[in-house]
């Protein structure tokens, strides 16, 4: 938790993605591109993300890691976005058909891909097995079956098909319920306590076409505590060692600072505490030791940039300020609670006596991005208003609530805007309606 002192400080640079600086008047640049304009270019709601950022941080996890480490394309998927994981050296972790097919989409190479899921159809099996992704994180007794079926099925293939099996250390990470899943009860992998991930490790030990390579886990998201995944990588290094199989994956979780005062540990920090976990329980040091993380890549990456449209002062209640977006764009606030900042994109650096609430233009009074903002007191009507580190689970989990188009995606670096994705039109909206054989839509 930050502390209270912090909340009308100018916003924290660490909050920003790593190229922004400050510009002409105290505006806010990002990878060279002054983002007034950009929303003069692309209009509002508006994701920028920071490329040199994007990359730079694949850069720190595979340098953190080495290679096999994996994106978690579920934190934020669009071909530009697979690529750019790709050409810095990452694997990507896919865990539907959907980000299967994005990633295949932006030409990322089978092999650079792991497979994930709780409940993987035989149709994603199927096609992972058949294009013959780097890894399938096999999850439970029912997939086993399918994987042996599967492979018995399709005879000689090109190669084994190559799997680590998810387990839960039972370890309980310190986050949000909702996204905390190394605990026994929970939905995800083997249990390790009650012998149904040796009784797994048996089981596809000797089956014909599959190598099981390793295990696999992941305690949970946004965790903080280093201590929380060295505790979990003893538990699975405990495991392992008397299997001799070659591959650990910790999963992804690190967590991002969203607020002022926060602080996380590093790629590096993460990866030597699990790395000295492991060591201490008698990994060898030949076991490819690696991660998944999603939101460390790309949260800090991305800024949201929203339209003040109505300010309403409710005396002695509160002042509500609505922007042209909300739940639809990023509905982590309202599913987790979870924090955020906003501040002027024309003033970066000015403090934020006055608070407010920041909500959205959606048709409930639980619309709300940030519960208890501190903005600048010269804030009016048409100002151009950012929320940082917005670049994970955001445009991931958008929606088309009340018939607001998802909006459009910019790339910036080195001074050129790069639209990634477009925003939705009203005839997106309309596109998976049927229109019967009359030609009239209904
Ligand atoms: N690997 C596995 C198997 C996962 O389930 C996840 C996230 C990751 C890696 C990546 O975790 P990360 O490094 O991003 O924490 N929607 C929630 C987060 C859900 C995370 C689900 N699994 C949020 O907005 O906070």
């Amino acid at each position: 938790m930050a502390p209270e002192s912090h909340k009308t400080d100018p916003l924290e640079r660490a909050l920003l993605p790593m190229t922004a600086s400050v510009g002409a008047g105290g505006r806010l640049v990002v990878g060279g591109s002054d983002v007034l304009e950009l929303v003069e270019q692309f209009g509002t709601p508006l994701f920028v993300y920071d490329e040199e950022h994007l990359r730079e941080a694949c850069r720190e996890a595979v340098e953190a890691w080495g290679d096999g480490v994996a994106y978690a394309t579920k934190a934020f998927l669009c071909r530009a976005m697979a690529s750019v994981a790709f050409e810095e050296g990452m694997c990507l972790d896919v865990s539907t058909g959907g980000e299967l097919y994005t990633a295949l989409a932006a030409g990322v190479p089978p092999q650079r891909l792991v497979m994930h899921g709780n409940n993987k159809s035989e149709a994603e099996l199927s096609e992972a097995v058949s294009i013959g992704v780097g890894r399938i994180v096999v999850d439970s007794f029912d997939e086993i079956d399918r994987v042996e079926r599967l492979v018995g099925r399709a005879g000689a293939l090109p190669a084994p098909v190559r799997v680590l099996i998810r387990v839960t250390p039972g370890v309980e990470a310190h986050t949000h319920e909702f996204v905390r899943t190394g605990q026994e009860d929970t939905k995800f992998g083997f249990s390790v306590a009650s012998g149904a991930a040796s009784e797994a490790v048996e089981r596809l030990v000797g089956v014909d076409g599959v190598e099981l390579r390793g295990i696999h886990a992941h305690i949970g998201s946004q965790v903080f505590e280093v201590r929380s995944f060295e505790r979990a990588a003893e538990i699975l290094a405990e495991f392992f060692v008397p299997f001799a199989l070659e591959e650990l994956c910790v999963g992804g979780g690190l967590g991002v600072p969203y607020v002022n005062g926060e602080t996380a540990p590093s790629q590096r920090e993460w990866a030597e505490a699990v790395r000295s976990a492991c060591k201490r329980v008698g990994l060898s040091e030949s076991v490819r030791v690696s991660a998944e993380p999603g939101r460390s890549i790309v949260a800090r990456a991305a800024i949201t940039l929203y339209r003040v449209g109505t300010i309403k002062d409710l005396p002695g209640i509160r002042t509500y300020v609505s922007v042209d977006g909300g739940m639809s764009d990023n509905p982590r606030p309202v599913l987790y609670g979870s924090g955020y900042e906003a501040f002027l994109a024309r003033e970066v650096e000015a403090s934020r006596p006055r608070s407010v609430r920041v909500v959205g233009k959606h048709c409930e009074t639980g619309d709300t991005l940030i519960s208890e903002a501190y903005v600048p007191d010269d804030l009016v009507v048409g100002d151009i208003l950012a929320t940082p580190v917005t670049g994970a689970y955001g445009y991931s989990m958008a929606s088309n609530y009340n018939k607001v188009p998802r909006p459009p995606i910019v790339f910036v670096r080195d001074g050129e805007a790069r639209l990634v994705v477009r925003g939705e039109t009203y005839e997106d909206l309309l596109r998976l309606d049927v229109v019967d054989d009359d030609g009239v839509r209904r």
